[in-house]
């Protein structure tokens, strides 16, 4: 199996990052992380980078020309697919166009409900039944795209944020796994 070589692009603690390394070295996993990129110099997730030897790149998105940096290195690295996970900026339409169905992203929610941010925050207020997570294709939209994958699970009374968020979280680290092995199935 050839493996495709990807690039997952990061903001913050890095936990599905860290997973799907862990994932990847399964030969029979679709996807080798060839590149990581972050917008976030501080971003914890760089220690997964760093651990396992995974180039890694800070690019400013207060940079002019940031996103001709993005597509460089990217071509650079030969990326045939992205994985946004916890990359909290919008995606550039250049880019979108150029790995058109090849750029998939995480939510903490059931979308099309709570897109955007404080998903958990939200659903307690608004008294949700259901919470969990969908990886989702990118567009041109925030938090939008066709649903590749769902988890899903029921609030109970005792959930808070911080519960949630665990909960969510667990959820996520078979989703992304399980979403990319769907979507190279019949490749
Ligand atoms: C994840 O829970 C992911 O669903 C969310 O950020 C978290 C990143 O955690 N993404 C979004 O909210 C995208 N709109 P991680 O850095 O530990 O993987």
């Amino acid at each position: 199996m050839v493996k495709k070589k990807t690039c997952i692009f990061i903001s913050g603690s890095g936990t599905n990052l860290k997973n799907l390394i862990l994932r990847s070295r399964d030969n029979t996993f679709p996807i080798n992380i060839s590149l990581i990129i972050t917008d976030n110099r501080e971003a914890y997730g760089i220690k997964y980078a760093k651990k396992y030897k995974i180039p890694f790149l800070f690019i400013n998105t207060k940079q002019r020309n940031f996103e001709n940096d993005i597509l460089f290195n990217l071509k650079k690295y030969e990326i045939s697919f992205i994985c946004l996970a916890g990359y909290m900026k919008i995606i550039s339409n250049s880019l979108i166009q150029k790995y058109k169905n090849k750029i998939i992203n995480i939510h903490p929610s059931l979308l099309p409900k709570f897109k955007g941010l404080n998903t958990y925050s939200r659903m307690l207020r608004n008294k949700e039944v259901k919470a969990g997570c969908t990886v989702h294709y990118v567009d041109k939209k925030l938090d939008n795209g066709n649903s590749i994958l769902k988890k899903m699970f029921f609030i109970n009374e005792k959930d808070n944020e911080k519960t949630l968020k665990q909960r969510t979280q667990k959820l996520e680290y078979q989703a992304y796994p399980e979403a990319i092995i769907k979507i190279f199935k019949n490749n």
